[in-house]
């Protein structure tokens, strides 16, 4: 048996490949077109372990996805690849409504040519499973019960809003011609290997380097915080038990304003690694101008994945945010390598050859 991930050099993708081959020796190909957000150092571990193989490769590419889908059979197809990040998706939406909405309609039509031809035990087993996120949900007000599964969409961003239109495509996919679909629906995750863009890795690092951090309007917007390896652990969850068409909400029961993370990290960079003029890093806090659009609060009601499939998050707050500055410290050369680009050499080194 053989898994094929789509997005497997990013964050989440690559935190999934990682801790689906401790849990199992069961294959992965991982297919991944390397944007500036795939990074192949992830997966460096990987070198040589027989059950990872590395394509790179684009979700648009449907004679790619087809060739992969007849030469390793999989039994499920696990997609996290899209276009991210909120901040470029207003920049410029384009690749987001590309990769997100074309690519996984792309990914939609290879699974159900491949899954249609199946027959018996490897057509009823058969899983496609959809990683979104809550923000397709739109922004709470202060004193709204967190998002369920029935919550209407509401999507703010060209990110939302593209992941929604691939949230409804999944759905259709699965209504019309009856393809064994799941979904699941996340909030904010953190951890290892998350690109410095995103708040918390940009935080760390930008406070290692003496640069400013950097409060989007007055900092009190909230997020919902998971530790990756928690979001991994509920993937599989789903894989395993899940119900074919239903959604499920993925959170850490952890709501929290953006200032209030950056004054844990701030407090736990203090701690075990001080600036060397004996200052703590709070004086870096500089507030900026509010993102457009900027959704004021998500929240996350992960009751059924609980009730239904006995998920809940194996990390607190405290416990996931030490573990990710403590990675990141230990890490440096990861940052530097993202930042400097230089990882792309590592890749000419390492797969250009093969
Ligand atoms: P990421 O930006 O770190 O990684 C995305 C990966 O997809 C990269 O490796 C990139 O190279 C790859 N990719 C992009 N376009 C591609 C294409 N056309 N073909 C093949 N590969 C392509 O993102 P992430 O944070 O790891 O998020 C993974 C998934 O989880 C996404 O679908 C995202 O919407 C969802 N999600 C993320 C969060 C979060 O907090 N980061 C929360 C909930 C859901
Ligand atoms: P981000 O990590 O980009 O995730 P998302 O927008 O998908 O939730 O941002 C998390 C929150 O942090 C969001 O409210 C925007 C805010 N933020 C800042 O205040 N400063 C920053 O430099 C960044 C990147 C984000």
């Amino acid at each position: 048996m053989t898994i094929l991930v789509t997005g497997g050099a990013g964050f989440i993708g690559s935190n999934f490949v990682l801790d689906w081959l401790k849990q199992s020796d069961e294959p992965v190909i991982n297919l991944d077109k390397l944007t500036y957000a795939g990074n192949p150092e992830n997966f460096a571990s990987l070198t040589g372990d027989a059950r990872h193989t590395f394509v790179q490769g684009d979700i648009c590419d449907r004679a790619l996805i087809d060739r992969l889908l007849a030469e390793h059979q999989p039994r499920a197809i696990v997609h996290f690849a899209a276009e991210s990040h909120v901040d470029r998706s207003i920049h410029g939406p384009g690749e987001f409504l590309r990769t997100n909405i074309d690519g996984t309609f792309t990914l939609l039509e290879a699974a159900r040519a491949y899954w249609s031809a199946l027959e018996g035990d490897p057509k009823t087993a058969f899983r496609f499973h959809h990683v979104s996120t809550d923000e397709v949900y739109g922004s709470l007000k202060p004193t709204d019960p967190p998002f369920t599964e029935t919550n209407p969409y509401e999507p703010n961003s060209p990110y939302s809003a593209s992941k929604a239109a691939s949230d409804h495509l999944v759905r259709a996919w699965h209504h019309t011609y009856g393809l064994p679909v799941t979904t699941s629906n996340c909030s904010n995750n953190y951890g290892p290997y998350h690109f410095p863009e995103k708040l918390i890795p940009l935080m760390i690092a930008n406070a290692l380097a003496g640069k400013a951090l950097p409060i989007y309007g007055d900092g009190q917007q909230i997020r919902d915080w998971l530790y990756v390896t928690d979001h991994c652990s509920a993937i599989r969850a789903i894989l395993a038990k899940g119900k074919v068409g239903e959604v499920y909400n993925v959170g850490g029961w952890n709501e929290m304003p953006n200032i209030e993370i950056v004054q844990t990290l701030i407090k736990l960079l203090d701690e075990l690694s001080p600036r060397a003029d004996g200052k703590s890093y709070a004086e870096q806090i500089t507030y900026v101008t509010d993102r457009p659009g900027h959704d004021r609060r998500y929240a996350i009601d992960a009751r059924k994945i609980e009730r239904e499939l006995g998920w809940r998050p194996a990390e607190t707050f405290q416990t996931g945010i030490r573990k990710t500055v403590e990675w990141y410290l230990a890490n440096q050369d990861w940052v530097a390598n993202v930042l400097n680009g230089s990882y792309r050499e590592w890749l000419a080194k390492n797969y250009e050859a093969r």
